[in-house]
């Protein structure tokens, strides 16, 4: 393999072929192939695109590179979720237990935050003693025991993509919808999924924003995941304002475990329950939106689904106390409150300002050697269309030191906005999308 030809020939827009696709990928993976080349092919990439058999190249080659999780003795279905990621998008930390509480297993691979959006392990990383890097044996054993574990990539699990997602974040080659649906779809199908959900955020705060590269993203993940025997469906949901009221680490896990008691605010606990109920289409478990929905609400209300979350914490080391006692999780020493600056309609709340105000509190990250303080965040209890008084409280900052609140306060300023009639957002869920083609979300439940 002359590594510069197969440069070139991406560079002139030229597809490679099925065995120097694959040779390009796992030489790099093992080291053979330098960065500056691979930098290169990836942005060849970015200009010239991957046409559907290199995509499916691609991802096959990433799911080559290492080793699998291997549940096919299990007579259970094994669904998992899977979201663009936003800021305030807490849904993993409700869907996971709660599913999994409904005898569905859900092996959930997740990430951390990075930039402005924040990521499921660092939300779960906030209970004490959380563990959530374990061992591949680990992993399968959690879920053969108790259906269930929220973990982190390993160094074997298709560590090609592991190796090519962290320089595409150094060489602005991430936003490729072939590369993208590859690098997801490989850690999807290593879980050994018999379905998969997708979060498609769209909107501002969105790596994706516009709807229409949204929905390509969605076909193409599809397509991925049929043609290797696990049915996915997608959902498209807004991220032109936070998920629910808590932006930040603990914060968000505490809105999480009020959803798991019944409670949260109605977006959060729409769009949680409109992807908990295709993941319980998808497992076959549940024939009907509408039984989807009442076997949700049933596990909610009857406990299951707390207890769940409880044992989940416990078998990785963590204090499941925190599930009963939120005052467990770690609080932040200052809280400021800020009031609407005017009387009149909210017509913005921008995510992206809110997730690099949490940067600038400490609690997330700009690089991954970064450490995140899990207290401090926001809460805003507004959205956009809501009416509002001026002197209304609307949001509240929680900072380590009072000296802190003023940048919180200054983030509110600048992402929150207050005009004289209400905007025109996103839908909270716009698009359904399955093999079939697309269709306009109906609500259920
Ligand atoms: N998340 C991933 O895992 N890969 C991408 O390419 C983009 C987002």
């Amino acid at each position: 393999m002359i590594v510069p030809r197969l440069i070139e020939r991406k560079r002139n827009g030229r597809a490679l072929t099925r065995d120097e696709l694959r040779e390009l990928v796992l030489a790099y993976s093992r080291g053979e192939v330098p960065d500056y080349q691979m930098a290169a092919f990836l942005m060849a990439v970015y200009f010239k695109g991957l046409d559907r058999d290199e995509m499916t190249t691609l991802m096959e080659a990433m799911l080559a590179s290492g080793s699998h999780l291997d549940f096919s003795h299990l007579q259970i279905a094994r669904v998992d979720k899977h979201s663009m990621g936003g800021v305030g998008d807490k849904t993993s930390l409700v869907l996971a237990p709660l599913i999994a509480s409904l005898g569905i297993a859900v092996p959930m691979i997740s990430g951390r935050g990075l930039g402005h959006t924040g990521g499921t392990l660092d939300k779960l990383e906030a209970i004490p003693g959380f563990r959530t890097q374990m061992t591949m044996a680990e992993t399968t054993r959690q879920v053969e025991d108790i259906g269930c574990a929220l973990v982190g990539q390993t160094a074997e699990l298709v560590p090609a993509d592991k190796k090519m997602y962290a320089l595409r974040d150094t060489t602005a080659t991430v936003e490729v919808i072939p590369l993208i649906a590859a690098s997801i779809m490989s850690k999807k199908l290593a879980e050994s999924l018999t379905g998969l959900v997708l979060d498609i955020k769209c909107g501002s705060g969105s790596f994706l924003p516009e709807t229409e590269k949204g929905l390509e993203l969605a076909k193409a993940m599809i397509q991925l995941g049929e043609s290797h025997g696990c049915p996915v469906v997608a959902l498209m949901t807004a991220m032109d304002r936070p998920l629910g009221h808590a932006c930040g680490n603990a914060l968000e896990t505490k809105e999480a475990i009020d959803m798991l008691h019944g409670g949260g605010p109605p977006d959060f606990v729409e769009v949680t329950f409109a992807l908990g109920a295709e993941m319980l289409l998808l497992s076959g478990v549940c024939r009907s939106m509408e039984e989807a929905h009442s076997e949700m609400r049933r596990a909610i209300a009857g406990g299951q689904a707390a207890e769940k979350f409880e044992e989940i914490i416990a078998a990785q080391g963590g204090d499941s106390g925190v599930v009963s006692d939120t005052s467990r999780l770690p609080q932040a020493a200052c809280e400021g409150v800020y009031e609407a600056p005017a009387d009149g309609f909210i017509t913005r709340v921008e995510p992206r300002a809110i997730g690099h105000g949490i940067i600038a509190l400490g609690g997330g990250r700009l690089t991954m050697e970064d450490t995140v303080d899990p207290s401090v965040g926001f809460v805003i209890t507004v959205k956009p269309g809501d009416k509002v008084a001026k002197g209304q409280p609307i949001a509240t900052v929680y900072a380590r030191r009072k000296s802190a609140l003023e940048i919180g306060r200054r983030t509110l300023q600048a992402a929150i906005a207050v005009g004289d009639a209400p905007a025109e957002g996103c839908a909270l869920i716009s698009h359904r999308v399955t093999a079939s083609g697309v269709e306009n979300f109906t609500a259920h439940g």
